[in-house]
């Protein structure tokens, strides 16, 4: 039996109790009690009545860069952290969304270098762009953006990565994250991947 049957069972109880003592005892003070154990008994009863909802944290999504052999399997892991573990979706649109508190990302990855972009993930005060969407001077977005490699999102380096791939491959680019580089990375060696090609390496 579920915990709220054996609940619901003894609301029940509760409320034959009543029941018992309104029908047999004649004393005032004792068929009052009887009253309010009922009324007890039945608020209990539309209460467990309510359909019950468990509020679980979130599944922990794990993603197993062991499996990336192309790029564009890095990229799909990209695309899965970054709408869910990497929250970017919460604020940034790819396209236009009438609610944009920020940047619209459809065609960073062709706009910005990987570098740039890494930047941007870690250390968003580098350089903030602007919103020059609404009347008068540009201003800063209402949101601001978030140190991805750091509490509470922390992403680890190579999810890092694998969003940039995907935010190069939704821009129609050429993906130039290179999967074994990013398989390789050691913590404290992180700028080595994406810097290769560039001299980097
Ligand atoms: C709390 C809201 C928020 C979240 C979450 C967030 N961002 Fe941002 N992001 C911003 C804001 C605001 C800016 C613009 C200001 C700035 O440049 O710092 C920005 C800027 C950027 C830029 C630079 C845009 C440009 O044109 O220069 C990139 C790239 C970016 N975000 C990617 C991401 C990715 C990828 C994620 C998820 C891993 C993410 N953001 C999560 C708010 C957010």
């Amino acid at each position: 039996m579920s915990e709220v049957a054996v609940l619901q069972l003894m609301g029940l109880c509760v409320v034959g109790t009543g029941i018992l003592i309104l029908l047999f005892l004649k004393a005032v003070f004792v068929r009052v009690l009887g009253f309010v154990i009922i009324m007890l008994g039945i608020f209990t009863l539309i209460a467990l009545g309510v359909p019950q909802m468990a509020s679980l944290p979130p599944a922990v999504e794990t993603f197993d860069i062991a499996s990336v052999k192309t790029p564009d399997d890095l990229a799909s892991i990209g695309q899965k952290i970054f709408f869910s573990k990497g929250q970017c979706a919460l604020c940034h649109s790819i396209g236009p969304s009438e609610s944009a508190r920020c940047p619209d990302l459809a065609g960073i990855g062709a706009k910005l270098a990987p570098e740039f972009i890494y930047e941007s993930l870690t250390q968003p005060q580098a350089y903030v762009y602007l919103d020059f969407r609404h009347e008068g001077l540009p201003q800063e977005y209402p949101a601001r953006m978030p140190h991805i490699n750091k509490n509470p999102i922390a992403l680890s380096e190579q999810e890092i990565y694998s969003v940039i791939a995907f935010l190069q491959k939704m821009s129609g680019e050429p993906i130039s994250i290179k999967v074994e580089d990013v398989l390789n990375i050691d913590v404290g060696e992180m700028k080595v991947a994406l810097l290769s090609g560039h001299g980097g390496n």
